[in-house]
């Protein structure tokens, strides 16, 4: 066994979902890694995968410049699993025909399983399922030693395989929710079909980026910048259980976290981890170099660049630090590598600490590079990290300069961080924090008109934003209950003087963007 157990490749041809057949298939327990269709064919040989699934693609398997499988996947001799373009170009290469079809199926067909094939084996009591279909080729004439296993209206050849080989094709999508089953699919592919055992679980996670990171960093000391962000902090626990005392925390307070954001940064790593962390206090640093710039994208701009400064400040007070660690995810790597450029992943590296210059030598040090976001959450919670951390909705790096609109000073931080502590306490006192993707409060430059008792008061507006989305590319305002807006906003209103009216932000993505700046 290798050090990730049994494991599966998934050759990307360009689909939107190709990351999400490599999700699917890890919360089965089941590594999988992602290379692009033209990577290097040693590569694919090296991976020695116990099976390979084939993603789907925008191009026509029809059309003569199309993507090719490479020939490596079949002389592998393991399963293959081929989706829409996948199946398509399994058929194109193994001798059937596919055709550009005028009845194109997107969305919702059903699919009739013509044979209950292995793969589709117990997986509803009737013989049809609902499906995700999204291209507009199919494969017309099989290739030879296939059978059709599943059918629609307008794809007789919707589901084809070759049990002898164990090759086998899918029309639709079986990565996406809205395929019935979808998910037991890919898991009867990588269990029954491909023989993958059930390895990749937290525990064995952690057991393996603790031994990678002693293998790497020997007796040399790390450094981390902790932003008490979930990614970070990961990090974080997962190095001091790999290295203990070798790690050492930058933590720089820019003066723009959210209520007692410090504080709790501080007890959960110092107090209760024992870890060692420097708490680099820069509010004023930051407050002077913000000081009257009411540009967003430069207000941005002296954020990142002060937070190297002061970084760099803490580390030079360090002596012998060989390495850096980083929060790098795997979808970072991944999109990073879809730009066919290696080089890609040390500039996305380098800018999760904001830029750090390359005089500071160190060695990378990116425990979180192979998993993904999901993954890393739960890791965080198996390694003891408070859940409230560990899913907590996303801060932005430049935090709140870029939640008080315009020029930033002490006194809009201060009402804004009351405000938006209020929000997100109701918000889970509601239990609807887990429901809303992100939420927080906004200082709006202007001032309005109220009556408090008898009192005409004038004074500041904030703004409430809650959204859901998947992706964060997209996004609806969340359709929160009147009244518990209502009570929300009766609170920011009653407790916090200097604040006279709360508005609600029904703007979707797009065209508004999730932050206002
Ligand atoms: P927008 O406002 O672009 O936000 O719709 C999408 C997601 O990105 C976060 N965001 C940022 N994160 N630095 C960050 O680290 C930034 O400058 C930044 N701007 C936006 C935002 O909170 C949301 O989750």
């Amino acid at each position: 066994m290798n050090i990730h157990g049994d494991r599966l490749l998934i050759l990307d041809f360009g689909s939107q979902y190709t990351q999400l057949i490599a999700r699917r298939v890890r919360q089965h327990g089941v590594y999988s890694e992602i290379l692009p269709c033209d990577v290097d064919p040693k590569r694919i040989l090296a991976f020695d995968p116990k099976g390979v699934i084939l993603s789907g693609g925008p191009e026509s398997a029809t059309s003569d410049t199309s993507w090719q499988i490479p020939s490596e996947v079949f002389s592998l001799g393991v399963p293959i699993l081929g989706i829409c373009y996948g199946m398509q170009a399994l058929a194109q290469q193994l001798g059937g025909r596919v055709e550009s079809s005028q009845l194109r199926e997107f969305g919702h067909a059903e699919l009739t399983m013509t044979n209950e094939d292995s793969l589709f084996a117990g997986l509803s009591d009737s013989s049809t399922l609902s499906v995700w279909m999204s291209h507009g080729d199919r494969v017309v004439e099989l290739p030879e030693g296939f059978t059709v296993i599943g059918s629609s209206e307008h794809a007789p050849i919707a589901a084809m395989a070759d049990t002898t080989r164990n090759i086998y094709g899918l029309q639709f999508h079986p990565e996406v929710t809205h395929t019935e089953s979808g998910s037991e699919i890919l898991a009867k592919f990588a269990h029954n079909i491909c023989g993958c055992g059930h390895d990749w679980t937290p525990e064995n996670i952690i057991e393996d980026a603790i031994a990678k990171v002693k293998q790497q960093v020997g007796d040399g000391q790390v450094l981390l910048g902790l932003s008490g962000g979930v990614d970070s902090s990961v990090v974080a626990a997962l190095l001091h259980q790999a290295i203990g005392d070798q790690l050492v925390c930058v933590f720089v307070d820019n003066g723009l976290l959210r209520l007692d954001e410090g504080a709790q940064v501080m007890e959960t790593f110092n107090q209760n981890f024992g870890l060692r962390v420097i708490r680099a206090d820069a509010e004023e640093r930051f407050l002077t170099a913000l000081k009257g710039e009411a540009d967003p994208e430069r207000k941005r701009k002296i954020i990142g660049r002060t937070f190297i400064e002061v970084f760099e400040e803490e580390a030079s007070k360090l002596s012998d630090i060989r390495f850096l660690a980083q929060g790098t995810i795997y979808p970072d790597v991944i999109e990073s590598a879809g730009a066919a450029s290696g080089k890609a992943h040390v500039i996305k590296s380098h800018h999760n600490v904001g830029g750090l210059p390359d005089n500071m030598r160190m060695a990378l040090v990116e425990p979180l590079c192979e998993l993904f976001k999901d993954e890393v959450r739960v890791l965080g919670v198996t390694l003891g990290l408070p859940p409230s951390m560990v899913y907590r909705h996303p801060f932005p790096g430049p935090g709140l300069g870029v939640r008080i609109l315009g020029k930033v000073d002490k006194e809009s931080a201060n009402i804004l961080r009351r405000a938006d502590h209020i929000f997100i306490e109701e918000l889970r006192a509601a239990e609807l924090y887990d429901s809303v993707s992100q939420a927080f409060a906004v200082f709006l430059p202007v001032k309005s008109v109220g009556v408090v008792g008898d009192q005409r008061r004038y004074a500041s507006v904030i703004a409430l934003r809650a959204v859901e989305t998947i992706d964060f590319m997209t996004a609806r305002w969340a359709h929160l209950p009147y009244e518990f807006i209502e009570r929300v906003s009766g609170r920011i209103i009653n407790e916090i003087e200097e604040v006279s009216r709360v508005v609600y932000d029904v703007s979707s993505k797009p065209p508004a963007t999730i932050e206002w700046e």
